[in-house]
């Protein structure tokens, strides 16, 4: 029996924000939630217990019930140190497990750990007693004096690597080291596998291959790192999704006559979903008019009496300097870039509620830089980012999932009527980008900007 303990006690005092760090919100759920996902997700944890800290014991229950996570068998008041709270779980588990039980302690801050490293710790559990992970360092790590400073020592890098989590143990081990370290007054330590190292030292801690992704929420600069880490997790193809399940899906593309939208719809037909395509020239579809989105959305739901997934992919971009620009196109520009995204978000509303389905917008690889010549589909990109990142937020608590899409220059007709001719290898294919679309519809992502790279 595989028991994963989710270490959430702490209260993150060096990131300093107004609640613990894993209670942040990233790519539309909590550090906590993302972390405990992975192991609920994975086959082999059979088990979880959640051990935080006393005022926060409430919302953490809270999440378990939200999340359905069925796995969760305890979520626990941990201590004011990092190793009262492992005790705490390994407390809770006395008289009641078998031999084969294994408990593997996991920072609920580091939330990109991966199902490799899951697999390959509990598969060395099966030989060793104790199991730790970590990565070689990169930087050279010299020792100070006792002054702090000056370098008392070199150690060979060959041999240095930086600790992370899991720290998995055999129950009996771990439970054993607790108990010979606590009769020692002058016990001190960081972490699990310090423990069992100084107090049974005869015990064999094995090494699994860590991650430089599976970095821990500490300080600032770190918000930054997962932030991207999360936007290129969901772009990476073939992660564990299955196309079948967009069989019987109701999903409305506005924008839906060309480009990236009617490649969607291709190939979501071809899985058995139910599409539908507006757009000015095809349906008279204008989405800056907000009773064109409603008639559109409604007449769909009278039909199928269901909406799954609205895709928003109409966009307008005319590549002149702003001073040149007709008014009324810059009116045309903010109309259907802007008012047109938050048209359809507000319009969907409620059908995505209903069927916990999802909302996905188009952004641009401009939105974090804008570019001339191009101000005002740069910034209204930028601004799409920011909406979809708040609207997840706001909208989490019914169910909705609210994402975009960041594709590279893609070939598509916008693109050709802007910049002409360019080369080939230089341009996403349409599908290409279609198939992530797709996928991200199917994640359980929200809040997340989905970037696509050649
Ligand atoms: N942790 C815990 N109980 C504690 C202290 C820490 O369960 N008393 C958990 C944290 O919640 C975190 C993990 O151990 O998931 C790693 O600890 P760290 O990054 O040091 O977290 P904090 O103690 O919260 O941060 P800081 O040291 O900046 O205050």
């Amino acid at each position: 029996m595989n028991i994963a303990v989710i270490l959430a006690g702490g209260v993150g005092s060096r990131l300093g924000l107004d609640k613990p760090k894993q209670f942040m919100k990233m790519a539309g759920k909590t550090i906590l939630e993302h972390t405990v996902d992975v192991f609920h997700k994975h086959e082999n944890i059979d088990e979880i217990v959640i051990v935080i800290n006393a005022a926060y014991l409430h919302d953490a229950e809270e999440m378990v019930l939200q999340n359905h996570w069925n796995k969760v068998k305890k979520v626990l008041n941990g201590g004011s140190e990092r190793y009262e709270s492992s005790l705490v779980a390994i407390n809770a588990y006395k008289n009641i497990v078998g031999e084969d039980t294994n408990l593997i302690f996991h920072d609920a801050v580091r939330p990109m750990v991966s199902k490799r490293i899951i697999d390959e710790t509990i598969a060395a559990l099966g030989k060793y007693d104790a199991v730790d992970v970590a990565i070689p360092s990169a930087d050279t790590i010299i020792k100070l004096d006792e002054t702090k400073q000056f370098i008392s020592e070199i150690p060979n890098r060959e041999f240095l690597n930086r600790g992370q989590t899991p720290q998995a143990f055999k129950y009996k081990t771990i439970s054993e080291a607790y108990k010979i370290a606590l009769s020692d007054p002058k016990m001190k330590t960081t972490d699990d596998c310090g423990i069992v190292k100084k107090y049974l030292p005869q015990t064999q801690i094995y090494v699994v291959k860590g991650e430089e992704q599976n970095v821990k929420l500490t300080y600032p600069e770190d918000i930054y790192v997962l932030e991207k880490l999360f936007q290129i997790k969901c772009a990476q193809p073939d992660i564990g999704i299955d196309y079948s399940e967009l069989k019987g899906k109701v999903m409305v593309v506005f924008g839906g006559n060309s480009g990236i939208g009617l490649d969607m719809i291709k190939i979501a037909n071809e899985y058995g979903a139910k599409c539908y395509a507006f757009s000015r020239s095809l349906t008279n579809t204008d989405i800056s008019n907000m009773e064109n989105v409603q008639q559109a959305l409604n007449g769909v739901y009278e039909k199928e009496q269901r909406v799954d997934y609205v895709v928003n992919s109409a966009a307008i971009l005319n590549k002149e300097p702003i001073m040149h620009l007709r008014e009324s196109t810059m009116g045309k520009i903010i109309d259907i870039n802007y008012k047109g995204m938050v048209n359809v978000t507000v319009a969907a509303y409620e059908y995505v509620k209903e069927s916990k389905g999802q909302i996905l917008h188009f952004t641009s690889s401009s939105y974090t830089r804008g570019r001339a010549n191009y101000a005002l589909y740069s910034s209204t990109k930028s601004a799409v980012v920011n909406f979809v990142q708040a609207i997840a937020e706001e909208w989490q608590k019914d169910g909705i999932r609210i994402n975009c899409i960041n594709p590279q220059r893609t070939k598509t007709p916008m693109r050709t009527s802007n910049f002409g001719i360019e080369p080939e290898h230089t341009l996403l294919k349409s599908e290409e980008v279609a198939e992530i679309s797709l996928k991200t519809l199917l994640s359980d992502f929200s809040g997340e900007v989905v970037d696509i790279k050649l």
